[in-house]
């Protein structure tokens, strides 16, 4: 049986998505929405409020593998990231391979990174394609230029890590590494811009959540 709260979810689902259709309609755009545009929670993963609050960043991991499939997954979700007229210029390099991750570990990540993310399963440099994102043709569309490309890989890479939380993985996002190392060892073309290298793993600790500042020191609402 339904409870009182779900059926009116259910009814305001409808209301909503009925009056979004005939809105779009009327403007002459088609109604690219489904039934799962409003819905809580997915099949397998957690309702949103629960994973913003128990996303955090961890820095001990216990020894695990994520496979291919797996890896696959949480950037498919990533893809849905807004980006600059869908430009989509993030770019993923997953060191999975033991032997890359040590090298990844050795040369590339300062001692205390390394350590914060030794024995994650894997170490994802986010990179973005330059020179599209913000861009009208071959001249930037304003003065942010490719902080846009940075703007669109900062987006998706908190689609990452919230797709990777839903989906059982803690990550820890890592802006303090060596970028030409880096691009040295997983083989990234020298054109794209590297920004930051997220270790996915399980956590070995549970992380507490850093304060964060009241909502009226940020918003302004003018
Ligand atoms: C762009 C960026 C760069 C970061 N670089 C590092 C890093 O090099 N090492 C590290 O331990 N944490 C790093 N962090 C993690 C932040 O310290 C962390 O997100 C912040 O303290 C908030 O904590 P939370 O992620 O647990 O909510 C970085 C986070 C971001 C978004």
């Amino acid at each position: 049986m339904p409870t009182m709260k779900e059926k009116y979810m259910t009814r305001r689902r409808f209301v909503e998505s009925a009056s979004a259709a005939a809105a779009l309609a009327a403007a002459g755009c088609s109604d690219n929405t489904n039934e799962n545009t409003n819905s809580k929670k997915g099949d397998d993963g957690m309702e949103f409020t629960e994973l913003i609050e128990v996303r955090r960043s961890v820095r001990r991991y216990a020894k695990s593998e994520i496979s291919k499939d797996e890896m696959e997954k949480i950037v498919a979700d990533a893809l849905n990231a807004p980006s600059w007229k869908n430009s989509e210029t993030t770019r993923y390099y997953a060191a999975v391979g033991a032997e890359t991750k040590a090298r990844m570990w050795k040369e590339a990540l300062p001692s205390f990174n390394a350590a914060n993310s030794a024995d994650a399963a894997a170490l994802v440099a986010v990179t973005f394609v330059p020179g599209e994102s913000g861009f009208m043709g071959s001249d930037p569309a304003d003065e942010l230029g490719n902080m846009w490309g940075a703007y669109d890989c900062g987006l998706a890479s908190s689609y990452f890590v919230l797709a990777a939380k839903n989906r059982g993985w803690d990550t820890l996002i890592m802006g303090i590494r060596d970028t030409a190392k880096v691009k040295a060892i997983l083989g990234i073309p020298a054109v794209e811009t590297l920004m930051s290298i997220i270790a996915v793993g399980k956590a070995a600790v549970k992380p507490v959540k850093v304060p964060r500042k009241p909502v009226a020191e940020v918003l302004k609402a003018i």
